[in-house]
């Protein structure tokens, strides 16, 4: 059975990808701060907080099929209000984190027959919304990561990128924590509705598996239309 490490898997997208793929793959997942319940016997947790100094990877196994990098934030703030230090925060667990961790297995991924790669970006990359300087900045820099990496780990590691519009986890609660919220947020895309965790667990699972084999160095958008349809 194949090896997938997922960074971040007991919150939103993460959760929802474990779910997805316990039955199919063998699941390392990592928490910070919420301990997730045993859902499945394929599925090992361990802590794993990606701003320490010394990330401890021992509880993987030699291979690495699969990697995802969950951690994020959507800090919105005008511009004029940001200090230069907050941008290198959010850049610290949105680039540097994937950057320490994928370094780390790099080694484990290189010894898979057939290896897949998935960031996480979002769809404030290639949209402009007021007061995404933060998030928009971290997450470009995924995005050029993603392209320069395909290009670096082909023909064995194949390295793509998830671009999200608004999803219903924690990280997006303050956005949509009233029903209004939810429907002005569902109205204002073309689908009419918002992200939920499993629409991005679907494609993630996707791109880690077989049936994604010709794909790499891509940007796919899921955003319920947001980015392409008027
Ligand atoms: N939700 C959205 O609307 C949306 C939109 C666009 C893009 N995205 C992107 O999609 C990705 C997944 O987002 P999500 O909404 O599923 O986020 P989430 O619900 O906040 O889940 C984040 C996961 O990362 C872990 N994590 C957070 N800080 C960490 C740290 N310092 N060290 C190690 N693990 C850490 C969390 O662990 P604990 O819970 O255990 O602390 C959790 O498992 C992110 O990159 C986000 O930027 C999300």
């Amino acid at each position: 059975m194949k090896n997938i490490l997922i960074i971040g898997h007991s919150s939103g997208i993460g959760k929802a990808l474990t779910e997805v793929l316990a039955p199919k793959y063998q699941i390392y997942g990592t928490f910070y701060k919420n301990k997730p319940d045993q859902i499945h016997s394929n599925v090992n947790s361990f802590y794993l907080n990606v701003e320490d100094s010394e990330l401890n990877f021992d509880a993987l196994p030699d291979t690495l099929d699969g990697f995802v990098y969950c951690p994020g934030a959507i800090q919105l703030k005008p511009f004029s209000r940001i200090k230069p230090e907050d941008f290198i925060k959010d850049y610290e667990l949105q680039v540097i984190g994937a950057i320490r961790c994928l370094q780390a297995c790099l080694p484990r991924l290189k010894k898979s027959s057939s290896a897949s790669v998935v960031l996480f970006s979002t769809v404030a990359v290639k949209m402009g919304f007021n007061f995404h300087s933060i998030v928009s900045s971290s997450k470009g820099a995924i995005e050029g990561l993603t392209k320069a990496l395909a290009a670096e780990l082909a023909p064995n590691i194949r390295v793509n990128c998830v671009a999200p519009s608004i999803t219903e986890t924690p990280l997006a609660h303050s956005l949509l924590n009233t029903p209004e919220k939810i429907e002005a947020n569902a109205q204002r895309h073309p689908l009419k509705k918002i992200g939920s965790p499993i629409d991005a667990a679907n494609l993630t699972s996707f791109l880690l598996g077989e049936e994604s084999q010709w794909i790499t160095g891509q940007i796919m958008a899921l955003d319920g239309g947001v980015s392409t349809v008027k």
